[in-house]
């Protein structure tokens, strides 16, 4: 059996991603800084910012999820998010390169665009947005998750550890759809993450692919849904919100999402199968 390693896994996204590992037969370790609230394996307490403690951890295993980080800008000093997000990365792929693990997963985020926390208002420049758009982040949480992506090259030169960073847009585990009757029909609302969302099972599917395709080498791919989060109109969300941006790169008639999957699904053959529609009763 493979043995994987699956960091932040008592957080919020992580219970649906060891899920979905254990039930394709894999052993799995959750590595986090506190207990999970369901313990669905076993888990350690470490401090990913000390780099003995994730030698430890990661001895053993054939593969590592890197989940953990502060999960947004603004929460921390910006400083104490750089921190921990970088320096926790840098560990995770430094030990792993060096322990000989043959693959890693880590976890960047649609906030490296720059758009989600920008206090300036920054448009996208074009939609959906796809892994070619510029990125400007404002904030240390955006510039940890771009700084991270580096990091996965540097260690790739290093030693051809595989590694997949998956630039996830906004998760919603299962109980989070009772939300969605409070802004579906508010462009406003969620305008900066261009209403997107990404299910947690089916960001969960892609972190799996991830460690299993092979030959991957060093690549960044969106992770969204299929569709936006929101009922109306892809192309009328763009006139009432983004008027400017008229730069249209996928035909749009419908609820199509503007935070492109496009590349995951090509890479790593993978397909979100969870729609909000399903779960939200209009
Ligand atoms: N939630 C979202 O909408 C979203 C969107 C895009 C990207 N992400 C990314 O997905 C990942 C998971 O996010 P989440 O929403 O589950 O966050 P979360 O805060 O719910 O879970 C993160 C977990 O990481 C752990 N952690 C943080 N720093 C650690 C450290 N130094 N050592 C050990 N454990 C540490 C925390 O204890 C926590 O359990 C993060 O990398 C986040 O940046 C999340």
């Amino acid at each position: 059996m493979k043995k994987v390693v699956i960091t932040g896994g008592s957080g919020l996204l992580g219970p649906s991603v060891i899920e979905e590992f254990l039930q394709h037969g894999y052993d799995v370790l959750n590595v986090d800084q506190k207990i999970p609230e369901n313990p669905l394996c076993e888990t350690i307490i470490a401090d990913l910012n000390n780099l003995g403690e994730v030698y430890d951890v990661l001895t053993g295993a054939d593969a590592v999820v890197h989940l953990a980080a502060i999960p947004r800008a603004y929460m921390f000093p910006a400083d104490v998010t750089f921190r921990n997000n970088a320096m926790s990365t840098y560990n995770i792929l430094e030990a792993a390169g060096t322990l000989g693990i043959k693959k890693a997963v880590i976890t960047s985020s649609e906030s490296s665009y720059g758009i989600v926390f920008s206090k300036r208002d920054l448009k996208p420049q074009y939609v959906p947005v796809d892994e070619d758009h510029p990125r400007f982040p404002e904030d240390s949480y955006g510039l940890s998750k771009i700084v991270n992506e580096q990091t996965a090259e540097m260690i790739n030169n290093r030693t051809g550890m595989q590694v997949v960073s998956l630039r996830v847009g906004n998760v919603i585990a299962p109980h989070m759809y009772k939300n969605f009757p409070g802004f579906i029909h508010e462009p406003e609302e969620r305008k900066t993450i261009m209403w997107s969302y990404i299910d947690a099972r089916d960001a969960a599917s892609a972190y799996r692919l991830s460690v299993e395709k092979d030959n991957l080498g060093v690549v960044a791919l969106n992770v969204g849904a299929d569709n936006s989060s929101m009922d109306i109109k892809s192309r009328d969300l763009m006139a009432q919100v983004y008027p400017d941006v008229t730069d249209f790169r996928e035909t749009l008639s419908g609820y199509e999402t503007l935070f492109s999957n496009k590349k995951a699904k090509e890479v790593l053959g993978w397909q979100p199968v969870h729609n909000w529609r399903d779960y939200v009763k209009l």
